[in-house]
């Protein structure tokens, strides 16, 4: 086990938290006048939101812990992942002096966020098969290399990795291991999140944005040690996830079924637009894909990112990122969405 409080930044470890009116008494009473909120209501009809939300989510976060069986002291939530991935690097990175590991091509807000935060971010490229590249991780495995980003299934490449990868990290590296698994739902291996019981350094980050088609809400999950779990809410914001956010989430959580439909029928489309594209002769490859998008290499990316541009149809082009030369990355749409695509790019000269 990492001895965790001492990764912890020594200011974050000394402070005093913010205690709000909800923190102060959370109990049930007949009159609440702790809170300076409007007791005459919300404006519109038929809506209740004149009280601030749970600031920790007890409802939401028990219905979590039933669906993952995973304890709800094991889990924050928080608005969006991008939220989690921002709070993380503040409980651990002492700015302008602590290190970052990510591993390119992956996910541009893990070195963005870390910049923000002002701490140095080293970069070992995945290997050109999209392997974690173990030699050269271990040579930049230091005191002041806090905390490595793993994300599984990755963006922009769409492979996840095998357990075995992100075990041979936790072994080898003691600082904070994040496997970001907002995709995770689109691939057929499973979850490391069983993992967090063993080692305690690590933090499985997953999002209600992707498989659950509800991006708009901002809901992300972290799923960690209790002990992570407190630190992140010592320093969130007092109320991150909203009433509205907090009770679409309940109700999402009641379709279940649903949401693994969608996911079967995003994985069916998948299948038939990576066919579709290897007809193409300007398509090169289309890499294999564990998540909801195909990165795919064209003969000539920034021509055809325009002309479908041209066209109405966006894409994201990632060819400037290392091992994506001349690489789309091109999300699964609906099966309308992807037959116009396939049909655009057939008439493309
Ligand atoms: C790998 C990865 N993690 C996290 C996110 C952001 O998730 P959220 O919407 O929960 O902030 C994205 C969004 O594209 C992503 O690709």
């Amino acid at each position: 086990m990492v001895e965790l409080e001492s990764l912890v930044r020594e200011n974050i470890r000394k402070l005093k938290p913010y205690t709000s009116a909800r923190d102060e008494f959370s109990g049930t009473a007949s009159i609440f006048l702790d809170a300076n909120e409007n007791a005459f209501g919300t404006p519109l009809e038929k809506s209740a939101f004149h009280r601030y939300p749970d600031p920790y989510q007890q409802k939401l976060k028990e219905k979590i812990s039933d669906w993952l069986a995973i304890p709800a002291d094991h889990i924050f939530l928080g608005n969006g992942s991008d939220e989690a991935i921002d709070l993380i690097l503040r409980v651990f990175g002492q700015p302008g002096q602590d290190e970052v590991l990510i591993m390119p091509p992956t996910y541009g807000m893990y070195q963005v966020s870390a910049q923000i935060n002002d701490l140095q971010v080293v970069e070992v490229p995945l290997t050109p098969s999209f392997k974690l590249d173990r030699q050269a991780i271990e040579k930049v495995i230091s005191d002041k290399l806090k905390i490595a980003f793993v994300c599984s299934p990755n963006n922009p490449t769409g492979n996840v990795f095998a357990s075995e990868e992100i075990v041979w990290l936790l072994e080898h590296f003691k600082g904070i291991v994040i496997v970001d698994e907002a995709y995770i739902d689109f691939a057929p291996q499973k979850s490391v999140l069983p993992l967090i019981k063993q080692y305690n350094h690590l933090i499985v980050l997953r999002t209600f944005s992707k498989a659950w088609g509800s991006a708009g809400i901002r809901l992300g999950m972290a799923f960690a040690n209790p002990q992570i779990i407190a630190w992140l809410n010592k320093i969130k914001m007092p109320y991150n996830v909203s009433e509205l956010t907090q009770q679409t989430a309940l109700s999402l959580l009641e379709n279940i079924e649903e949401k693994e439909k969608r996911v079967r029928q995003i994985l069916e489309q998948r299948e038939w637009l990576t066919e579709a594209l290897l007809q193409l002769p300007m398509v090169q490859k289309v890499f294999p894909s564990d998540a909801n998008f195909l990165l795919v290499r064209f003969d000539h990316a920034d021509a055809t990112y325009r002309y479908l541009m041209e066209r109405g149809i966006i894409v994201r082009n990632r060819s400037n990122q290392i091992h994506c030369q001349n690489c789309l990355r091109i999300t699964v749409g609906t099966e309308e969405e992807n037959r116009k695509l396939v049909e655009e790019l057939r008439r493309m000269r």
